[in-house]
């Protein structure tokens, strides 16, 4: 397969998380093709390279920018119910509250089926965005049947959909009514973590690290559990407020530390110092009307790798959109469009042990790619809420095609032939 005609092929480089001034480093091709064999990709240049050399099946970009898919390595997609009550009284100026609670009583009534028929429709939005990796967390079951059910769905997501879905077990996402902190922390420790990966329902294990919710200590109690468990490590660090998230994802080895709103300067080197990715999701500082992650000082003070994902929940994050949180990472954490598209692709597969395997297009790599309907790169946070994806390709295989009647024809390049 050859994805040909494209106007401006994007992409960083490499199979890890780069950080500090390396995040503007993309690599340009005008006028680009893309080779696919078997799923992956084994050429990218020039057009004038393919002279005569068309006898694969084609796939046309009519002129389009082409970019890695994206990897959201931070989403709570399975749930049941939503909370439109909840979040329009936060714009009239209520605090965040309660809200998982009240998704865990929805999620307890669905069943498996539900529950993921209706996390298919969030699913196929983000996909038709150029989605093509996405982390899932449980986290809403709070006890061991509940949790296991939404692993189950998140499960069945990946088998039923094009993208990659990678889950996450988040039992410690709140305690729930009626149960003891202490016990429901046993349960999770004796209970949860050994049926999760005696069935291999998850890849990580991750916490919600915040006052109210789980201390420092509980935190490390269950990721130690976790990680003695197999599973790799994910923390909800320094949401609300500065818990030292971030030193305990550095003390543990996590993967990454995720939202750091509140981090303080030695919260960021020693994520750096431990090689933690910090996973940014400016969708809900923006929900929240909370301050943004110091993606800056992360950027140009310590050099730390910086991914971006949505946080998509019912709660504090709808955005299934990942074109909308490069614009926000763009517009208000000042990131450069080349650091929010680095952030997005590579350092969110990062962000999921992926680097070597997705995130950027080179040979070698899972061939998903997006095409967008745009004249260059530097348009993707300045169309903000448009629906410019022409297509979507997942392992070269179109999944998605823009029905938008509207979509820019080819220019008429010279095709080579
Ligand atoms: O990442 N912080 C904890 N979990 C979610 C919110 C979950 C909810 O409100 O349902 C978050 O913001
Ligand atoms: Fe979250």
């Amino acid at each position: 397969m050859l994805v040909v005609n494209i106007g401006q092929l994007v992409t960083p480089q490499g199979d890890r998380a780069v950080g500090g001034p390396a995040m503007r480093r993309l690599t340009v091709v005008e006028d680009a093709y893309v080779k696919v064999t078997r799923g992956r990709v084994v050429a990218v240049g020039e057009m004038g390279e393919l002279r005569g050399r068309l006898r694969d099946q084609t796939y046309d970009a009519k002129r389009g920018v082409v970019l890695p898919g994206f990897v959201d390595p931070h989403t709570h997609a399975v749930f049941a119910g939503t909370r439109e009550e909840e979040f329009l009284a936060r714009c009239q100026g209520e605090p965040y509250g309660q809200g998982i609670l009240t998704t865990a009583k929805r999620v307890r009534e669905a069943s498996e089926g539900e529950l993921v028929k209706q996390a298919k429709r969030y699913l196929w939005e983000m996909l038709r965005q150029g989605t093509t990796t996405v982390e899932v967390k449980s986290g809403y079951g709070l006890d061991t049947s509940n949790e296991l059910k939404l692993l189950r769905a998140i499960r069945r997501l990946g088998r039923e959909l094009p993208q990659e879905v990678v889950p996450t077990f988040l039992g410690a996402h709140a305690v729930p009514e009626g149960v003891k902190k202490g016990e429901y922390l046993a349960e999770i420790i004796t209970h949860m973590i050994p049926q999760v990966v005696k069935r291999g329902l998850a890849e990580y294990c991750d916490v919600f690290c915040e006052r109210g919710f789980f201390s420092r200590a509980e935190s490390r109690e269950v990721l130690r559990a976790a990680r003695g468990a197999g599973l790799k490590l994910k923390i909800h660090a320094e949401e609300f407020h500065n818990t030292r998230g971030a030193e305990l994802a550095a003390e543990l080895g996590a993967t990454s530390a995720d939202h750091l709103l509140h981090v303080s300067p030695t919260g960021m080197r020693r994520l750096k110092e431990a090689g933690v990715v910090a996973v940014l999701l400016p969708g809900t500082a923006f929900t929240l009307n909370e301050p943004y992650a110091p993606a800056r000082a992360m950027i140009d003070d310590v050099g730390l790798p910086v991914a971006l994902g949505t946080d998509f929940n019912p709660g504090t994050c709808l955005i299934a959109s990942m074109p909308f949180i490069i614009g926000l990472a763009v517009m208000k954490m000042r990131l450069t469009v080349e650091e929010a598209i680095t952030a997005a692709t590579l350092n969110a597969a990062a962000a999921l042990d992926r680097a070597h395997a997705l995130g950027s297009l080179e040979p070698g790599k899972r061939a998903d790619l997006v095409v967008f309907d745009l004249d260059n790169y530097k348009q993707l946070p300045y169309f903000l809420g448009h629906d410019r994806v022409r297509a979507v390709m997942v392992a070269g295989r179109v999944v998605y095609e823009n029905p938008h009647p509207h979509l820019r024809e080819d220019a008429g390049a010279p095709r080579p032939g």
